[in-house]
C-alpha cells in the first residue's frame, strides 16, 4: 500500500455495514489513545477549590459559574479556569520566545492564501444555519476574553497591501491573571464555563444570570413580542454572552430563549406550586441538554456527513441515559459486528490499519463499545475536565461565514434583499429581526449555503473588521497569530502530537498548482512552518462527506466525547429524578426542526420532510414519504418543490422542440413502472418539457358510482403543458393530474387532445382533453410506435388504480372505473384566451386560485376500434355522448412556472396491461 499520511479508516465504508462498524471501532481506539496521551491539565485546582462551597441546590442544578458539577473537585470546568492542552506542554512554547511569532508575516498569509477576494466557495451540503449554530455553541464553550493593551504585536503591512504601507497592530491575549510567573508555559483562562451548560444564554456568573431572568415562573426575560431586552448603549441583546454579535447569533439566542420559556411553561403545568428557582433550574438543564443533543446528533452528522460519524454521534448521545427506543437504532449493526469479528481483521489489513484488535478481539471490542455508549458515571480519565487551546484552535471556522445575507420570502427562491453581514452586526441585528422578520430570516438561512472550510475562502468583511474601541482588524491574520501566540504547534508537529502521521511534502495537502506555489513561497519551502489553521484548511484529502479534515477531527473526537462523559448532568444525573420525566422526554423527543417549527409556525410547510435542520431546506424525499398524509405530501411538493424552484422574472426557459431521440426505452419504462412523485435521477422529459403547475382539487359532482378518488380528492397537483415548441410541430396541449392519498402512493392520469395537437391554435383551453386518444396514421411524432414498445395500447391510459383507493388511503368498496374521461374546459377560459401564437404559460399564471378549470366527464362504455376509421370515430362519438359529468377540477393556488414543475415532478402512466 502506498504511503499516505492520511487516515485509512474511511476506506472501510466501502465494505458495507461491517466496514462502517469496523471504522467505528478504529475511531473508538483512537479516542482511547487520545484519552491516554493527549490530556494535560494546566490548572491549580486546590487554589480554585478553596473558596467554593457546594450547596444543596447544586446537587440537582447547574450553577451559574459552572462550579460543583464534579463535587470532589468543584472548580472543575467552571468559569475563569485555565484552558488545558491536548499536546504535551513540554513541546509548547509561545512563539515570541522562538522568534518565529511573525514568520511568515500573518497579514501576508491572510492576503495570499486566506482571502476569498469575492470568490465565495459554498459548502453545498449544509445551510447557513449551521454557521450561526457553531458560533452559538462556541460561545457556550469558551472565549479567551478581552485582550490586553500591553505590548501589542506589530508587524509591517506587506508590499502592495490594499491598506498601503505601515504596520498592523494586534492586541495580545490576556494571560491568566493567576499565573505565578514561574510557570514554563503561558496559560490562559476561559471567561465562559467549560461545560455544555447553555452559558451563552444563561451567563457564566450570578450577575449576568440575574439580568437574563424574569424571576417569574422560571422564565427568561422577553418582551410581549418574544424579543430580548437590549443594552442601552450597544443595542445588543441582554443575554449570557453577546460578543462578536450579528444577526445569525441573535436568531439563535432568541430561539433558545423562547425554547427555555416553552420548557418552563411545560414544567409549571406538570408541577404546580414549584418555585421560580426550581422551574428555572430544570428548564436550564433541559434546554442545555437539548442543545447538546442537537449538536451531537444533528449538526455534527450534517457537517461530517459520513455513515461512520452518524453512528458514532448517535452512540455518543444515546449511550447517555436510560433505555430510550431511539438508542436501538444501530443495535442490529452492533450485533452484526459481534457476530462477524473474524472478518474484521482482514478488512483492517486491507486498508492498512493496525489496531491490535486481532490479539484479543472480544475484549477490545467490548471496551471500545462500552466507551462509545457512554459511561454511567462521569469519567474524566484522571484529568480534570477543561476545554483546551487546541480545541479553540480547530474551531476557528470563520470561512463558514458568507459576506452577505440573502433574504427570501418564505417558500420563494427569489432574492428579495441582500444585506452585507457587517450591516447585521451589534444593534443592527436587532433592527433586522424586526424589519425582515425572524421567520423570513430562518427560511433564508435554511436555503442558503455557508462557505466551505478551505483556503482562499475567508470572508472579506472579516479581513477588514471594524471593532468598537479597537479599530480595523484582520481576523484571518489574527486567527493565524493567536495559535502562534498561545503555543499551539504548527501543523506538522500538531499532527505528530495527536497521533497522526506528519505530511512529507506540500503536495500531500493540495493538488492546486497555484495554491501549492503560494504555500511553498510563503513558508519558504519548509513544511514544518505551515501554520496549523492553514494546514487544516488546505487538507484536500478528507473522509467522504467531511466538511473539515482529519486534523481538526482528531481534536474533536476527544473533546466532543469529554464534554459529555465528564459532566454529571449528562451521566449519573441525566435522570427523570433530576430532569423530571417530561424533561428527559423533551430532550430526547425534540429536534432542531421541532424547535424552529414550535416558535415559527409559519415555517411548518418549509420544514416538511426535513430530518436535519442544518441541511439545505428543500425537496428531500425521506424514506417514509409515502406514509405521510395527502396534505403533507402536497405541501411538500408544492412549497419545497414548485415554489422554491420557481423561475425568476425574465428567466423562464423557452419551450424546447420535442426530443424524439430522448424517448428511449428506459425513459418509457420508468414512466409506466416507477411509483414516485419526483423524477428519478437522470430522468428527463423529452416531450412536454415545459409546463405550469398548480394545486388542484377534484370535486366530485356526486350522482355517479365511479369509486375511489373519483368520489373526490382534495389534494392534487395539475400540470398543463404542450408537447414541444409549438412553432416546430404545432400546438399540442397535454394535462397531467396527480391525486395524493393519505399513507399511500399517489394516483396519476394524463390527457391529450390528440397526439398531433391543434395546429396553430394557441389556446390551451380550446379543446377537450382525454386519457384516450386515437392513434393517427400520419402522426408526425411517431410516439404511438414508440409507446408500443411498452404497451399494447399505447394511446390509452387506464385509471383502475385511481378507482381502487379513497383519498384517506382506505380501499374503495365496490370498484368501478370509467373507461374514458374528458376534461372539458371552462367556457369562460376557453372564450377569453387568444388563439394567436403566444406563450400559453402567461395565460395560466394569470388564473386566480379557486378557478374551475375543467368539468370532468366520464363513461364506462367499452373502448372499441374498427378497421374502418369512420366506425372508430362513431364509437368515439357514442362514448362521448354517453359520458356524464362526474366532477370539476378547481385550482387551489395560482399556476407556477418552476424547475420542479418542468423537470422534477413525475406522473406515472398506468398501462392497459397493469389495470
Ligand atoms: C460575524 C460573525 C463573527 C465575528 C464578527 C467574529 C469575530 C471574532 C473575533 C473578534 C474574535 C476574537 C479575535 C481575537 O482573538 O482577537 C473571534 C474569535 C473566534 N471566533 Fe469568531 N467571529 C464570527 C463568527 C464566528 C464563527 C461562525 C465561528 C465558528 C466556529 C467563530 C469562531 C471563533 C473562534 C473559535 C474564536 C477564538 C476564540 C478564542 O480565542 O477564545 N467565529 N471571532
Amino acid at each position: 500500500m502506498a504511503m499516505t499520511p492520511w487516515v485509512t479508516w474511511p476506506a472501510l465504508t466501502k465494505f458495507g455495514t461491517l466496514g462502517v462498524m469496523g471504522a467505528l471501532l478504529v475511531l473508538a481506539g483512537q479516542r482511547e489513545d487520545l484519552l491516554e496521551n493527549n490530556m494535560f491539565d494546566m490548572e491549580s485546582w486546590d487554589e480554585k477549590n478553596a473558596s467554593i462551597v457546594c450547596d444543596e441546590r447544586s446537587l440537582t442544578a447547574r450553577t451559574e459559574d459552572g462550579t460543583c458539577n464534579i463535587l470532589e473537585n468543584p472548580a472543575e470546568g467552571s468559569v475563569h479556569t485555565n484552558f488545558g492542552r491536548n499536546v504535551d506542554p513540554a513541546s509548547v512554547y509561545a512563539e515570541n520566545a522562538s522568534g518565529n511569532l511573525l514568520t511568515p508575516n500573518p497579514r501576508e498569509v491572510s492576503n495570499l492564501i486566506m482571502s476569498r477576494g469575492g470568490d465565495f466557495k459554498p459548502a453545498t451540503t449544509l445551510n447557513f444555519i449551521a454557521t450561526s449554530w457553531i458560533q452559538f455553541m462556541v460561545h457556550d464553550w469558551f472565549d479567551h476574553g478581552p485582550r490586553t493593551d500591553a505590548n501589542p504585536i506589530e508587524f509591517p503591512l506587506p508590499p502592495g497591501d490594499v491598506l498601503g504601507s505601515g504596520t498592523m497592530s494586534v492586541q495580545r491575549t490576556r494571560p491568566d491573571p493567576d499565573v505565578s510567573g514561574d510557570e514554563s508555559v503561558v496559560t490562559y483562562e476561559n471567561i465562559n464555563t467549560h461545560w455544555w451548560d447553555g452559558s451563552q444564554l444563561y451567563g457564566s456568573d450570578k450577575d449576568t444570570n440575574d439580568e437574563v431572568r424574569s424571576f417569574v415562573d422560571g422564565k427568561l426575560e422577553v418582551d410581549g413580542n418574544g424579543r430580548l431586552p437590549t443594552e442601552f448603549l450597544s443595542g445588543k441583546p441582554v443575554t449570557g454572552f453577546n460578543e462578536n454579535w450579528w444577526v445569525g447569533l441573535s436568531m439563535m439566542h432568541h430561539l433558545f430563549t423562547l425554547e427555555h420559556n416553552a420548557i418552563a411553561d411545560m414544567l409549571k403545568a406538570n408541577n404546580p406550586g414549584k418555585s421560580d428557582q426550581w422551574l428555572f433550574d430544570k428548564a436550564r438543564l433541559i434546554n442545555s441538554a437539548l442543545m447538546a443533543k442537537i449538536h451531537t446528533v444533528e449538526w455534527t452528522p450534517a457537517i461530517l456527513a459520513n455513515p461512520v460519524l452518524e453512528r458514532a454521534m448517535y452512540a455518543n448521545w444515546w449511550g447517555l441515559g436510560g433505555d430510550r427506543d431511539t438508542r436501538d437504532k444501530f443495535q442490529e449493526d452492533l450485533d452484526m459486528l459481534n457476530n462477524n469479528l473474524g472478518q474484521l481483521g482482514s478488512l483492517f489489513d486491507l486498508v492498512g490499519i493496525d489496531t491490535g484488535l486481532g490479539d484479543s478481539p472480544t475484549s477490545s471490542i467490548e471496551h471500545a463499545l462500552a466507551g462509545l455508549v457512554g459511561s454511567r458515571t462521569p469519567n474524566n480519565y484522571g484529568v480534570p475536565y477543561t476545554l483546551t487551546e487546541e480545541f479553540v484552535s480547530v474551531y476557528r471556522m470563520h470561512p463558514l461565514l458568507r459576506d452577505e445575507i440573502k433574504v427570501y420570502d418564505i417558500g420563494s427562491n427569489i432574492v428579495d434583499q441582500e444585506i452585507p453581514i457587517q450591516d447585521t452586526r451589534n444593534g443592527d441585528a436587532e433592527d433586522l429581526l424586526g424589519d425582515v422578520g425572524q421567520d423570513r430570516l430562518w427560511y433564508s438561512f435554511g436555503i442558503t449555503h455557508p462557505g466551505a472550510l478551505t483556503l482562499n475562502n475567508y470572508p472579506d468583511f472579516l479581513r477588514n473588521l471594524s471593532m468598537p474601541l479597537i479599530g480595523d482588524i484582520d481576523m484571518a491574520a489574527i486567527d493565524v497569530l493567536r495559535d502562534r501566540e498561545r503555543g499551539v504547534p504548527r501543523y506538522n508537529e500538531f499532527r505528530r502530537q495527536i497521533g497522526l502521521k506528519p505530511i512529507t511534502r506540500f503536495e500531500d495537502l493540495t493538488s492546486d498548482p497555484e495554491l501549492l506555489a503560494d504555500l511553498k513561497s510563503l513558508y519558504n519551502n519548509d513544511i514544518e512552518m505551515i501554520d496549523t489553521l492553514v494546514g487544516q484548511l488546505a487538507e484536500e484529502t478528507r473522509p467522504e462527506g467531511f466538511g473539515f479534515g482529519e486534523t481538526s477531527f482528531q481534536i474533536f473526537i476527544l473533546n466532543a466525547s469529554r464534554r459529555l462523559m465528564t459532566d454529571r448532568f449528562f451521566t449519573t444525573d441525566y435522570t427523570d429524578e433530576v430532569y423530571t420525566a417530561a424533561g428527559i422526554d423533551w430532550v430526547e423527543d425534540n429536534t432542531m426542526v421541532d424547535v424552529i417549527r414550535r416558535h415559527f409556525p409559519t415555517l411548518a410547510t418549509s420544514l416538511v420532510g426535513m430530518d436535519n435542520a442544518f441541511k439545505p431546506w428543500g425537496l428531500n424525499m425521506p424514506d417514509d414519504y409515502q406514509d405521510w398524509s395527502a396534505q403533507a405530501k402536497q405541501d411538500h411538493l408544492w412549497v419545497n418543490g414548485a415554489l422554491r424552484t420557481s423561475y425568476e422574472e425574465g428567466e423562464v426557459p423557452a419551450i424546447e422542440p420535442i426530443d424524439i431521440g430522448g424517448l428511449i426505452n428506459s425513459v418509457l419504462w420508468k414512466k409506466v413502472q416507477d411509483v414516485t412523485d419526483v423524477a428519478p435521477p437522470g430522468y428527463s422529459k423529452p416531450i412536454h418539457p415545459r409546463g405550469a403547475l398548480a394545486k388542484v382539487q377534484f370535486q366530485s359532482a356526486g350522482g355517479h358510482d365511479y369509486s375511489g378518488l373519483f368520489q373526490g380528492a382534495d389534494h392534487g397537483l395539475l400540470r398543463l403543458s404542450v408537447t414541444g415548441d409549438p412553432s416546430d410541430r404545432g400546438f399540442a396541449p397535454g394535462l397531467a393530474l396527480k391525486l395524493l392519498v393519505d399513507g399511500k402512493r399517489s394516483e396519476n392520469v394524463s390527457a391529450l387532445y390528440t397526439l398531433s395537437g391543434q395546429g396553430d391554435n394557441h389556446n390551451i383551453f380550446a379543446n377537450e382533453l382525454s386519457n384516450y386518444v386515437q392513434a393517427e396514421v400520419n402522426e408526425t411524432l411517431g410516439t404511438t410506435a414508440l409507446f408500443s414498445l411498452v404497451s399494447t395500447k399505447p394511446t390509452l391510459l387506464v385509471m383502475s388504480d385511481m378507482a381502487k383507493v379513497n383519498q384517506d388511503g382506505s380501499a374503495a368498496g365496490s370498484v368501478k372505473t370509467p373507461t374514458q374521461i374528458y376534461f372539458v374546459p371552462n367556457p369562460t377560459l376557453r372564450n377569453t384566451i387568444s388563439t394567436a401564437p403566444h406563450d400559453f404559460r402567461d395565460d395560466l399564471t394569470a388564473i386566480p386560485a379557486g378557478t374551475k378549470l375543467y368539468d370532468v366527464y366520464g363513461t364506462d362504455m367499452q373502448i372499441r376500434k374498427s378497421i374502418w376509421p369512420w366506425v372508430t370515430a362513431r364509437y368515439a362519438r357514442e362514448r362521448r355522448n354517453s359520458a356524464v359529468k362526474i366532477g370539476e377540477l378547481v385550482t387551489q393556488s395560482e399556476f407556477t412556472l418552476s424547475q420542479f414543475g418542468d423537470t422534477g415532478i413525475f406522473f406515472k402512466h398506468q398501462r392497459y396491461e397493469d389495470r
